[in-house]
């Protein structure tokens, strides 16, 4: 050793190659740019709520804590959990899973995640209704897929066209993802909405669904939410309804998203979780 400081430039994975920064970062930097020159912007990037977490909330993690529930859980959630996650899918969408039919991650990003990187091989296809939310495309990539943006055009609402979503099917489409209320349009499916898409997925059975309900608890002038496995049960085996705690109770920073799905998905997920990586371990990639 002789002292001098040794350079290593760090060379980044070439997976990285195929994702920018995020979008959602960008618009936040340029807002703030804004407001500081003091104009008046109303900020529609990241999808943070004006209230505060709920005061029963904060009071039950708070016991929990102190009751030293801060040891390694279940990977996909407490037996507790999931029973209330259960719960929450029969009361509110009138859908019935089994405690194996659920799962726990910290958010619905990493389900999202999870989810593509557990079904996803290279060239596979997944629809996404355009505009949405950017990390979408990120994660199909990242997890060997491919983003196919269908635009939902201005004369329907800015909600996917049936006809749009026919032509955008190949057999390479694994998964049709679907956000309503839509991050960023704020388009919204009503049962009626909704039906003529359930209805093209019907044709295509190699083509699941995945339903990513976050916003279900932010709705207005009096629309009734649906989703998709609830108005049309027979899609119900290759649906994942995806849901969290971020935005119905402005829970954003506590990281809890789940899903519901068919038991063969849940599993996989959940072994995907355990061993992320789709790359051969270090120790593989090192050997001459
Ligand atoms: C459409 C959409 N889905 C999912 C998420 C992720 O939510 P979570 O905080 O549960 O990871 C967001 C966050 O902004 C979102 O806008």
């Amino acid at each position: 050793m002789d002292g001098t400081t040794q350079q290593s430039d760090f060379r980044p994975a070439g997976r990285l190659g195929s994702i920018g920064v995020s979008e959602i970062l960008k618009i936040g930097a340029a807002a703030a740019r804004l407001k500081r020159e003091g104009r008046p912007v109303i900020v529609l990037g990241a999808g943070e709520p004006d209230f505060d977490t709920p005061d029963n909330v904060k009071q039950a993690a708070e016991q929990a804590i102190r009751a030293g529930k801060t040891k390694y859980p279940p990977l996909e959630g407490t037996p507790e959990l999931k029973a209330a996650i259960v719960e929450k899918f029969r009361r509110e969408n009138g859908l019935s899973y089994a405690p194996d039919e659920v799962t726990v991650s910290s958010g619905a990003k990493a389900i999202l995640y999870n989810a593509f990187m557990a079904s996803l091989d290279p060239g596979d296809e997944v629809i996404l209704a355009a505009p949405y939310w950017t990390t979408y495309a990120d994660i199909v990539r990242i997890a060997g897929g491919t983003p196919v943006d269908v635009v939902c055009r201005e004369e329907n609402g800015f909600r996917l066209a049936a006809e749009d979503l026919e032509r955008a099917i190949t057999p390479r489409t694994r998964w049709l993802l679907l956000n309503s209320p839509s991050n960023p349009s704020g388009a919204a499916y009503s049962e009626a909405n909704l039906r003529p898409i359930t209805e093209v997925l019907l044709r295509h059975p190699h083509v699941w669904l995945m339903s990513d309900d976050i916003y279900e608890h932010l709705v207005y002038d009096g629309l009734a939410f649906v989703t998709a496995a609830q108005i049309e049960p027979s899609l119900k085996a290759r649906t994942l309804t995806v849901n969290g705690v971020s935005k119905a109770y402005a829970m954003t920073g506590w990281r809890i998203g789940y899903a519901g799905g068919p038991k063969s998905l849940i599993a996989a997920m959940r072994r995907g979780s355990r061993a992320r990586s789709p790359w051969p371990a270090p120790s593989a990639r090192l050997q001459p």
